[in-house]
């Protein structure tokens, strides 16, 4: 939250960019009259420009989360505002990615990539120069014309974070979106997030189930309880930025970060089956 000296010497508040504020989902099925309880009592803020990571067990309601902000979904009670309004219909200044990239597969990888500015009418001249830097900075160049059913999955997780960011997105909503990734890949795709996001200052809330990937990424890690979800948990991570893999996973301090998080986590996690080995970072 931004704080400010304002012209009569009081202190002005100004509320944070995105806030849950008390959120309940509830999921109704009218054909088997059955009712999920998704989310209560959960509130959590994001300022400007921050880079907040989600984590919690399966099912806990953590994909609401982002559906609530990107407009997909409405809360049953309490508030979800961004900028201090109501979330509204949706709208490419929030772009969303998901776990599998979710592209028009008859499409080219170009046409996939300027889906938003061409469906708003806007002229080419607009986006084509933007289009090509992204193509550049995803590792896209030659592909442009190839349908996306052509590519490998990391070409593809590539083309939908491209989509999502030509748009020049205020808040970037990504939903564990390097998880079907190999190791390798989900790596480089990290560091191009970061180095994007550091030109862009994005605000972006990031759902991964991956304590490493949380912590190489984020400026801020929010924990979330079993089903109905809310925060149980709130950390700030300590990494300066710019800030790569290498320098962070050796200390000591990242060994005890990942243990308590994985601890919080285990907590969490409705039942033992559902638990990974004592020693692994994914949960
Ligand atoms: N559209 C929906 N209709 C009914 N139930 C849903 C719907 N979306 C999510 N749920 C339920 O809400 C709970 C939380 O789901 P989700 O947000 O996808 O969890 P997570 O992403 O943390 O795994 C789950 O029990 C899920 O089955
Ligand atoms: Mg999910």
């Amino acid at each position: 939250m931004d704080c400010a000296l304002g012209g009569a010497g009081l202190i002005v508040v100004s509320p944070p960019f995105i806030a849950l504020a008390d959120v309940e989902k509830r999921f109704d099925d009218r054909r088997t009259g059955r009712t999920t309880q998704a989310l209560a009592g959960l509130s959590l803020t994001v300022d400007e420009g921050e880079f907040v990571c989600l984590l919690g067990p399966s099912g806990c309601g953590k994909s609401t989360v982002l559906d609530l902000l990107a407009g997909f979904e409405r809360p049953t009670q309490g508030r979800v505002t961004i900028g201090g309004q109501p979330v509204g219909r949706p709208d490419p200044d929030r772009g969303m990615v998901f776990q599998d990239a979710t592209l028009f597969p008859w499409l080219s990888v170009l046409d996939n990539i300027t889906f938003a500015p061409r469906l708003a009418g806007r002229p080419a001249a607009d986006y084509r120069a933007r289009a090509q830097e992204l193509i550049d900075v995803m590792g896209l160049r030659g592909f442009e014309r190839h349908a996306v059913y052509e590519l490998s999955g990391g070409m593809r997780q590539r083309v939908a974070i491209a989509r999502a960011w030509i748009s020049q997105p205020l808040l970037l909503l990504m939903d564990e979106p390097f998880g079907a990734l190999d190791a390798q890949t989900r790596l480089d795709m990290q560091e191009l997030l970061l180095a994007a996001r550091d030109r862009n200052r994005a605000t972006v809330l990031f759902v991964t189930h991956d304590v490493e990937e949380a912590l190489l990424l984020a400026d801020r890690i929010a924990i979330m309880s079993h089903r109905p979800g809310r925060i149980v948990s709130e950390l700030v991570v300590p990494y300066p930025r710019p800030r790569t893999y290498e320098e962070i996973i050796g200390t000591q301090q990242f060994g005890e970060l990942k243990r308590s998080i994985v601890a919080m986590l285990r907590r969490e996690a409705p039942t033992a089956a559902a638990l990974p080995p004592a020693d692994h970072g994914r949960v």
